[in-house]
């Protein structure tokens, strides 16, 4: 079993990597886990792996059952947080029972959000079903839900018990949904390591005809960045907002869009908006922005997306929790591997960069 340890001191885990199931009834062993299970999923993902992992764990001796909300980010809210609690009291969960998240992001962000409310907070075990999840959500600990609009503005940092990443999951996913996977991990290149920027660009055709060897190795490598960003600052106090490269401007076109467009696309648009502000500094060369474009092209992404006006999609960055004293906090790119964090970008730069992503 290929893995990595999460060094988060008191709150550490592994990120399990593997082509099937198999292993998770001794994976969950290794960190003594309870009798009492509940699995915690969505519309889509239970028809697909729930009855799949149920099986496993009872088959081993778990108390294991499912409970599964509507699928969709439009049902990432307090709603379906108190349905999921709500199913936590109906099978018997104590304060030493576990709660699985098995599905994307929004069953992870949710599963996870419940599992830290529950009885004031017990312990979830992520298996991430997404490329997006597999590749940013699961790891690090961020859960919650959206409110009135304003992405994941309710929440709390619950660290995973374990990460069980399964690769061959993707096969059943949506293209669409693959490409906003690869929206994340593009990022991780361009924050933290040209290297993985370089492999991405290399081995596009094997990472999009899903060659289990290649997708294995980007999830490890990806989630090498990810895990040693939030282990430098768990709770965000500086490094850790990196990760919310190409997300200023992605969250707020998400939101206006009535998140039509997925998560992933959106954040491929906040990318490159984050590049077109730092070559028109200047602080950024367009070659580079040109050379991230065509990596976006080449892994699926529209480069331009039909907005609605610039105004509304700034006032949707007003609402944005990444606002420090009343300013907006942007990433901006150096160069590929390296960002910095400012919080002086100007409603001239930022309606400039939304000119530049809108389709004319
Ligand atoms: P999602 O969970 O809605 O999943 C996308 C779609 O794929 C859903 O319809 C789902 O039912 C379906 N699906 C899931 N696994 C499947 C599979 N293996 N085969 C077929 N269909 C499958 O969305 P997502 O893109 O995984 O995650 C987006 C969410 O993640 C957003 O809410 C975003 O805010 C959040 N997020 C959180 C963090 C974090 O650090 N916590 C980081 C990035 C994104
Ligand atoms: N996806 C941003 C973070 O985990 O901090």
């Amino acid at each position: 079993m290929d893995r990595l340890f999460v060094d988060l001191g008191n709150n550490s885990y592994d990120i399990c990597f593997s082509d099937s199931f198999g292993s998770l009834p001794d994976e969950l062993k290794k960190i003594n886990a309870p009798k009492k299970l509940l699995i915690v999923t969505d519309s889509n993902v239970k028809g697909l792996y729930a009855g799949e992992v149920e099986n496993l764990l009872r088959g081993v001796g778990y108390d294991c059952s499912v409970y599964a909300f509507p699928a969709g980010e439009q049902n990432k809210n307090m709603e379906a947080i108190l349905g999921i609690c709500g199913a936590c009291i109906e099978n018997g969960l104590d304060r030493k029972s576990m709660i699985i998240a098995l599905g994307g992001g929004v069953a992870g962000d949710m599963a996870g959000f419940a599992a830290a409310i529950y009885m004031r907070g017990i312990r979830f075990v992520q298996i991430p079903t997404t490329l997006l999840s597999q590749s940013d959500s699961s790891v690090g600990g961020k859960t919650g839900v959206d409110l009135m609009g304003s992405k994941n503005i309710l929440g709390a940092f619950h660290q995973p018990s374990l990460v069980y990443i399964n690769v061959s999951t993707l096969k059943t996913l949506p293209e669409r949904e693959f490409v906003s996977g690869m929206g994340e991990v593009i990022k991780h290149g361009i924050i933290r390591d040209a290297e993985f920027y370089r492999f991405l660009k290399e081995n596009s055709d094997k990472v999009r005809s899903l060659d289990t060897e290649v997708l294995m190795e980007m999830a490890k490598r990806n989630c090498g960045i990810k895990a040693a960003v939030v282990e430098c600052d768990e709770k965000e106090n500086g490094l850790r907002a990196i990760l919310n490269f190409g997300h200023t401007a992605g969250h707020a076109v998400e939101s206006a869009l009535g998140f039509e467009l997925t998560h992933g696309e959106c954040v491929g648009l906040g990318m490159e908006a984050a590049f077109y502000i730092a070559v028109k500094r200047g602080t950024a060369d367009a070659e580079t922005l040109r050379d991230v474009e065509a990596v976006l092209a080449e892994y699926g992404f529209a480069l331009k997306a039909k907005l609605p006006p610039a105004e509304k999609i700034y006032s949707f960055m007003q609402k944005d929790k990444k606002k420090s004293e009343g300013k907006l906090k942007f990433v901006l790119p150096v160069r590929i591997g390296e960002v910095m964090q400012t919080s002086d970008v100007s409603e001239a730069e930022i309606f400039g960069a939304i000119e530049y992503i809108s389709e004319q």
